[in-house]
């Protein structure tokens, strides 16, 4: 069995990663080995049998004892340790969950049900480092992954809808402590007879205080939003932004000749279900039949939903997704701008399909 060298798995990406793995059996299938970076000689976890003793994350001798090292200790931790570990001839597969390496030459950005074909290739030319993609440009691809296929796409601008578990556990706890004080404020006056413009003024005054707590966001999201997600970029776009279009071509592998891929990042008061409002640019007429055949037939994880008020509203929601592997599409139709011009909606869980799940298949791509 090949030892695995775990990394980041008490996090938030890593706990559901640890979920997981031990829902699909992973663990009976590798050698695995706990490290920390703050709790060297503790007790580790027993998912995956008799706890041992947490190894250092940044000894580098002990992580070059590893066949494999996948980790979601986040940027931070690639940086510094990764090369010096290759520096010392490691020659392991490295999986990693944060961004630090998703562009770089010899990486790929896994996310198998589109890029299998990707993956392998690299496999067999010796790619050591496999890296899981933006969350939002790989439930896109998820979802949108038979017209990607069928190479029926111009250009796609998505408009996101982002949950606040992609800023970090600390952000989910603040929308709701945000959305617990805004309610408090109000609570005693929600009887139907009560006077809702008074009750707006009062909310209004409650998110425009200092009173709520903003340390993670920076500003209210709870009864608002927040048009802006990471850092700016020159182009003008957030690098939120930036990622969709590099990140979605290289996963694809369509570098050499670029599908547009822009759209605007937006982080709303969602727990942990990202959703996208796409415009699409086809490359030809195709009937709406088509398009949803296409789709539905691409993996078995997308569900195309019915462009019908009912059912949109139910299965086309964060609240309906969150938990689960699923990828719904829907609102899927023709837009008055011309035949080749459609809309589409997509939601899936930032934390399953959006940060763990690639990185544990590409696990048993190389363990099977
Ligand atoms: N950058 C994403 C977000 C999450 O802020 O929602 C990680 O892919």
């Amino acid at each position: 069995m090949l030892k695995v060298g775990l990394v980041g798995w008490r996090g938030m990406v890593g706990s559901v990663l640890m979920e997981r793995m031990q829902q699909e059996g992973d663990f009976k299938k590798i050698d695995a080995t706990f490290f920390t970076t703050s709790q060297t000689g503790q007790l580790g976890p027993d998912f995956a049998g008799d706890a041992k003793p947490l190894l250092d994350a940044s000894d580098v001798n002990e992580l070059a004892k590893m066949d494999i090292i996948l980790t979601c200790q986040g940027g931070d931790y690639t940086k510094a340790v990764y090369p010096g570990l290759r520096e010392t001839g490691w020659d392991g597969y490295w999986i990693d969950a944060a961004s630090a390496l998703r562009m770089a030459d010899d990486s790929i950005i896994v996310l198998d049900p589109v890029n299998l074909d990707v993956i392998k290739q690299g496999l067999e030319q010796g790619v050591k480092t496999f890296v899981g993609g933006n969350c939002t440009v790989s439930l896109m691809l998820l979802a949108l992954g038979g017209l990607f296929e069928q190479d029926l796409i111009e250009w796609v601008s998505p408009m996101t809808y982002q949950a606040a578990s992609g800023a970090g556990a600390r952000n989910m706890k603040e929308l709701i402590a945000q959305m617990g004080e805004i309610y408090s404020e109000v609570a005693d006056k929600l009887d139907p007879a009560s006077a809702i413009l008074e009750v707006d003024k009062l909310v209004s005054e409650k998110i425009k205080s200092d009173s709520l707590p903003t340390d993670q966001f920076g500003v209210p999201l709870a009864g608002s939003l927040i048009p802006w997600i990471d850092v700016p970029m020159p182009s003008g776009q957030s690098k939120e932004e930036w990622k969709a279009e590099v990140e979605a071509n290289k996963i694809l592998g369509s570098n050499k000749q670029p599908i547009p891929v822009d759209g605007l990042c937006v982080r709303i008061g969602a727990m942990r279900c990202h959703s996208q409002a796409m415009t699409i640019k086809l490359k030809k007429d195709i009937s709406v039949e088509e398009i949803e055949s296409t789709l539905a037939s691409h993996n078995e994880w997308v569900k195309v939903v019915p462009n019908e008020r009912e059912i949109t509203s139910k299965e086309l929601t964060p609240v309906n997704v969150t938990g689960t592997l699923s990828i719904p599409v829907g609102r899927i139709r023709k837009l008055s701008m011309g035949p080749e011009y459609i809309s589409a909606f997509t939601v899936g869980d930032q934390l399953l399909w959006g940060a763990a799940e690639p990185l544990r298949r590409m696990l048993r791509i190389i363990t099977d």
